[in-house]
């Protein structure tokens, strides 16, 4: 069976070698993969069970049209648009108790990076939307900037972007009488940075209005305390993750479950990718990969 490759969409599957082998794939198994994005990792997992399924996820609907057309030379998955959170509906749905493997790869995709009309990146001008679901009823980033203090954008900016300069930008959008897009954003946030910081800065702000928005740590924290119900005993979880407060939760939550006896670290310390793989793709550069066995 001939599929289309991640390249071809613009797109690197991160750490994909080291998270397949991790996943342990049974060919008769079924495994999840909680944020198939355009299904770099997905097709992989695919091709190892011929006899098994798959059930993928994604909150973004764009993704999912794109995922489906490049899967559809399987016809053992089935995609779902919605968070990962939503397992115990969808396995209920499809009748599946417990899986073999589960996959969260954290974050948002080239494809989603660089789509010029979302507000993703610094690199174009757009309304900042920024959410993973156009269908959200949620705010934008633009709303959300709109609706909070000054103290309140600090916040977000320290919390989900570990930025040093969070108060003085915080209270430089929120003196601008102009309308907040990502132009005027940049423009503001070059103005309160040392050239040789901008680029970061730029990544910093726009990655913490992106996990506000999506609320990805309350997603994250719910998945954590459910994932094992549906794992059966000596299923893998594997989870990559790009913030350090994401990396953080997950290594805690592991921790937890290895002290209860319910759940083996395989990965002491966390995975990250090769020098090469860096090379290839320097957006791998922040991932780290951990790794999980259900005892039982
Ligand atoms: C790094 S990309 C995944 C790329 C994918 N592994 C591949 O190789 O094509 C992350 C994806 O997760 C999705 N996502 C983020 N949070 C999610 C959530 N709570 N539930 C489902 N999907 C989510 C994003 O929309 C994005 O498509």
């Amino acid at each position: 069976m001939t599929s289309i490759s991640s390249e071809s969409y613009g797109h690197y599957p991160v750490m994909l070698t080291e998270s397949i082998n991790n996943l342990n794939i049974k060919e008769n198994g079924f495994y999840i993969d909680g944020t198939v994005g355009l299904g770099g990792h997905s097709v992989k997992i695919l091709e190892h069970i011929k006899k098994g399924f798959l059930i993928g996820f994604d909150r973004d609907s764009n993704s999912i049209k794109i995922a489906k057309k490049r899967l559809n030379v399987f016809d053992n998955f089935k995609l779902v648009h919605a968070s990962y959170t939503n397992l115990e509906d969808a396995c209920r749905k499809l009748d599946i108790k417990q899986v073999d493997g589960m996959l969260l790869d954290l974050g948002l995709s080239s494809f989603q990076l660089e789509d010029n009309q979302r507000g993703f990146s610094h690199r174009y001008n757009s309304s900042l939307d920024m959410r993973f679901d156009d269908k959200d009823d949620g705010l934008t980033a633009q709303e959300i900037i709109e609706n909070s203090s000054v103290r309140e954008l600090t916040n977000i900016f320290n919390e989900f972007g570990e930025e040093r300069n969070s108060f003085r930008i915080a209270r430089a959008i929120k003196e601008s009488s102009e309308e907040i897009n990502a132009d005027r954003l940049v423009s503001i946030i070059s103005r309160m940075t040392a050239y040789k910081y901008r680029i970061k800065t730029y990544s910093r702000i726009f990655q913490a209005l992106r996990i506000k928005t999506n609320n990805e740590l309350d997603h994250l924290e719910s998945f954590l305390n459910d994932f094992m119900k549906f794992l059966k005993p000596k299923g893998r979880i594997v989870i990559i993750s790009y913030h350090s407060m994401e990396d953080r939760m997950v290594k805690h939550k592991f921790k937890e479950l290895k002290l209860n006896k319910e759940l083996k670290v395989l990965s002491k310390k966390p995975f990250i990718p090769t020098d090469e793989e860096i090379f290839d793709n320097k957006r791998s550069r922040s991932a780290k990969m951990r790794v999980g066995e259900k005892i039982g």
